[in-house]
């Protein structure tokens, strides 16, 4: 079975690593993929945000690493895959989350949403808050792998943060 994991990435985090490692253990396949038309303000690029999984899921065989634009159950149906998983970090989630899953099964009724309720540990975490603690000099080596903190700082000194 294959499971899409979308999102932003902007940076990949401990948090989305724990799920992706979960989902891994669980399903054939893992698609994670960026999207590429967010109207989010992003930091990174979308071929950086790539690279950055690329390097820290290097060792996981099942995973794959895309992106995406337009409606993302248009892209589940071009990646053949039925089951889209999410993290759920707080209750705050929840109803963005609900949004999002009736409209995609509005949208496209073969389509699941599952969830996976993110470790207790990085229920706080978010890229947003990984990138303001790194703006200001905080240490931030317990919330993402020392290839992304050194991407970070490198974009944060080359004044792109
Ligand atoms: N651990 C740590 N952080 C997590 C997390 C986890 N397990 N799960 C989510 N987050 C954080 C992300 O870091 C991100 O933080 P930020 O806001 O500070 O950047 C935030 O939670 C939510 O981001 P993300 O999970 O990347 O979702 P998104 O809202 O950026 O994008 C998509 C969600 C891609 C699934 C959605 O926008 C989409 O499908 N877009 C395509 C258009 C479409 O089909 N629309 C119709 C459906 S509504």
């Amino acid at each position: 079975m294959v499971v899409i994991y979308p999102g932003s990435f902007d940076p990949v985090t401990y948090g989305h690593i724990d799920i992706i490692n979960r989902c891994a253990k669980k399903f054939d396949k893992v698609i994670v993929s960026v999207l590429n038309n967010s109207s989010k303000k992003n930091m990174f690029t979308v071929d950086e945000r790539m690279d950055l999984l690329k390097k820290v899921l290097e060792n996981y065989d099942n995973v794959e690493i895309d992106s995406f634009n337009g409606l993302l159950v248009d892209y589940a149906k071009k990646k053949n895959c039925s089951l889209i998983v999410r993290g759920l970090r707080a209750v705050s989630d929840f109803e963005y989350e609900m949004q999002m899953a009736l409209v995609n099964k509005k949208l496209a009724k073969d389509i699941e949403t599952i969830y996976m309720v993110a470790q207790g540990e990085y229920s706080y975490l978010s890229s947003s808050i990984v990138k303001e603690v790194a703006t200001f000099g905080g240490d931030i080596s317990c919330f993402v792998p020392k290839v992304v903190e050194k991407a970070l700082r490198e974009k944060i000194k080359g004044g792109q943060g």
